[in-house]
This record gives structure tokens, sequence and C-alpha cells, in this order.
């Protein structure tokens, strides 16, 4: 294989931001995370990791899965730290795999913003791979398209044939987790000048907001429409506690998702929205280093952590406290103490057999996932870590 150039300059080494916080842990375990990457690339090959087994390996995706993209996202980040052909070789070997979503239109959903803005988006970006931009736009239009005019949303999911109650489930409603999905449309708008990928993203993050976010700044996980006339019906959950509980993880992908979409438009509304239901998430962990899985579980229920959310939700307060000048140290603090929080209590790269980089992740409680290593925690581990050392130049 030919060695492919980089269009950035890899640069693992930053510079101390500040003597009183833990840059050098950070950079330790930033370290680590692209060792043990590097180490599990011998036994993961070009599978996609999907959710970990009790002994630290991991159970694999099948085609189209919402995660498939999560690994392909920390080769693309260890490649543009290190430069290595090794991080760049594997990554770009599965556009294969998302070439196949855009040959399987009935697998579209919400999901194609984090498959394609971690593998092509970023192939593009750090490589100039053409093929892989070209892959990237036609997955932003796909997303597009999902865009209902009589609600001002994307829908999420899709009914299945002869499942009645799928399709009523998923019809009309849309869920927090897009808001991190709608990166891929910003993104498609800088890339091609195409001003609709920008008017959907935008409607769609208007709707979100008006209607996952309650009054006190907690968050519905999804929130149902009449998908004819686009009137709302009711927020719901699906993942979290209860309907009018708040779900840790659909709470920090808007987060993360709104302080993104700031960065790409520097809406203001979309800043105050991201630090609201940060200042929320504040109040609601008490005095916890690693967020429970819901914020308003009942005393019966297992209080199971979410290692995901720390991570999800510590790379969105790391954004805020880029931009937020006057919450800036408040909001570097609270994510410190959540990446202190995953590295006491969630590391798992100092064990050279884990598979994976972060332990004790939530994926979904009600089904019985409630303590596995996820490949989107260990994405924004590592994503967390850069920014908490100042890198700002990602895939969304
Ligand atoms: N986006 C699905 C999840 O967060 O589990």
């Amino acid at each position: 294989m030919n060695k492919v150039s980089l269009k950035i300059s890899p640069n693992i080494y930053y510079a101390q931001l500040s003597s009183s916080r833990s840059i050098n842990l950070y950079q330790e375990t930033l370290l680590r995370c692209i060792e043990s990457v590097k180490l599990s690339i011998a036994t993961i090959g070009l599978r996609n990791p999907k959710i970990g087994k009790k002994d630290h390996s991991w159970e694999y995706c099948d085609p189209f899965d919402w995660v498939m993209s999560f690994r392909t996202g920390q080769l693309w980040l260890a490649a543009s730290l290190t430069g290595e052909q090794t991080f760049i070789i594997n990554a770009s070997a599965r556009n294969k795999d998302f070439r196949k979503i855009l040959e399987n239109p009935l697998e579209f959903d919400h999901d194609l913003g984090f498959q394609f803005s971690l593998s092509c988006v970023a192939n593009w970006k750090i490589t100039g791979n053409k093929e892989a931009r070209s892959l990237a736009l036609r997955a932003a239009e796909a997303l597009s398209h999902r865009f209902n005019q009589a609600g001002n949303y994307i829908q999420a999911w899709n009914p299945k044939v002869n499942d009645p109650e799928r399709s009523r489930f998923v019809t009309g409603r849309i869920i927090a987790d897009t808001m991190q999905n709608i990166a891929l449309l910003y993104w498609a708008h800088f890339e091609s000048g195409i001003s609709a990928f920008k008017e959907i993203a935008d409607a769609h993050a208007q709707t979100s907001m008006k209607y996952l976010i309650r009054e006190d700044g907690t968050s519905y996980h999804t929130f149902m429409f009449d998908p004819a006339t686009g009137v709302p019906v009711r927020g719901e959950t699906h993942q979290g506690y209860a309907d009018e509980s708040c779900w840790a993880r659909g709470h920090a992908w808007m987060i993360h998702g709104f302080a993104q979409s700031y960065l790409y438009t520097k809406n203001q509304e979309y800043l105050k929205t991201a630090i609201l239901l940060a200042n929320t998430a504040e109040k609601l962990m008490g005095d916890d280093l690693v967020p429970v899985w819901d914020y308003k579980l009942s005393k019966d229920e297992i209080p199971y952590k979410d290692s995901s959310a720390g991570a999800i939700m510590a790379a969105g307060l790391y954004i805020l406290a880029s931009v937020s000048t006057d919450d800036a140290p408040r909001f570097t603090a609270f994510a410190d103490r959540l990446l202190n929080g995953l590295i006491e209590t969630c590391d798992l790269t100092k064990d050279p057999k884990a598979l994976g980089l972060l332990a004790h992740g939530a994926s979904h409680v009600g089904a019985g996932y409630a303590d596995n290593m996820l490949p989107y925690g260990d994405y924004y581990f590592m994503e967390a870590l850069m920014r908490s050392l100042g890198h700002n130049h990602f895939f969304w």
C-alpha cells in the first residue's frame, strides 16, 4: 500500500495550558489510549466493535449498525495525532463499510451523521481523500431527506415491514441523539455551499430546543409529533428510566450537539441552550464523578454509571469552555472532574488485555445492557482528552 500523506500536521504534544490542571495526567492517558488502539488492531482487524463483553473483548457490529463508526473515529484521531500509517491504513480500509450503507437506502436513518462524520469526513479532513468527501456529501443528502417539513424535524428511526407496532413507535419521533448527527449537515453546507443543509440542521435544532428541553433545563430523550400535521404530542423516553426522567446520555448528546452547532453557526441561542443543559447536569450530578445512567431514578433502581455519558459531556464542556469566556473556568473544572472520574474508575488503558478504553458504560439499561465497554464512550474519551489539551480540529 502506498504511503498516504496527511493534509494536516500531526501534533501529539501540546503546550501546558495551566499548571493547576492535570495536563500531564491527560497527556499520559491520551498516549495510553493511542497505544491501546494500536495494540488492538491485531485482534480487532477491520471489525467494528459494538458492545463490550465481561472479559473486555468485543461483540462486533453487523453491517449498518449505528455504532459502526466509533472505532474508525478513534483510528482517525490517533492518525491525526501521530501521522502513523498504521492508523491511516486501518481507518481507510473501512471506507467499504460506509460505501455499503449508501448502496442500501432502506438502512438509512438519522445515524448517518455518526456513521459518516467519523469515517468519510475524517478521511477527507485528514488525508484529502476525494472519494471519502463525496461519500460523506451523499450521506448528508440522504440525512436531509429525512426532514419532515410539517413538523420541522429529522425523524430518527424507520418503520419495518409487517411491524405496525414499530411503525407507531418510530413515525413522528425525534430523539436527543440527533443533535449530534446534524453536524454532518453543517459540514456539508460548509463544504458544498448548499444552504438547504444548514436550513434543515437549524430547523431540527430549533425544534429540539423547543420540545426536548423542559423549562427546568432537564431533557426528554424523545418527543412525538403527529407526522401528518407536525402537531406536538408528548415527550417520552426510550432508553431512559421514565418519560419524565432525564436520561444522562441523551442529555450529554445535546450538550455536545448544541455546543458544536454553535461552533458551526455562531447562533447564540445554541450556546445558551448548551450552557443551560450543562448547568442542569452539574446540579443533577451533585458530587458524582461519573454520571448515573438517568438523573431521576427512583430509589429502587440500581444506579448504574454511564461512562459514555461522562465522556460525551466532558468533550462538550470543553467546547463550552473554549467559547464562553465568563464561564470557562467553571466548565473546565466540571469537565476535568468528569475526566478525572473516568480515569480513576473506568480507565482500562493500563490493562493490555482490554480491547476497549473505558469500562462501565450503560447502553440501554431497560434492555439489560447496563455495564459494558462502549465504542462511543471510547471515542469521546479520546476526544475529551484531546480537547482538554487544547486540540480543536475534529470531524464534526
Ligand atoms: N444513539 C443511541 C444511544 O445513545 O444509545
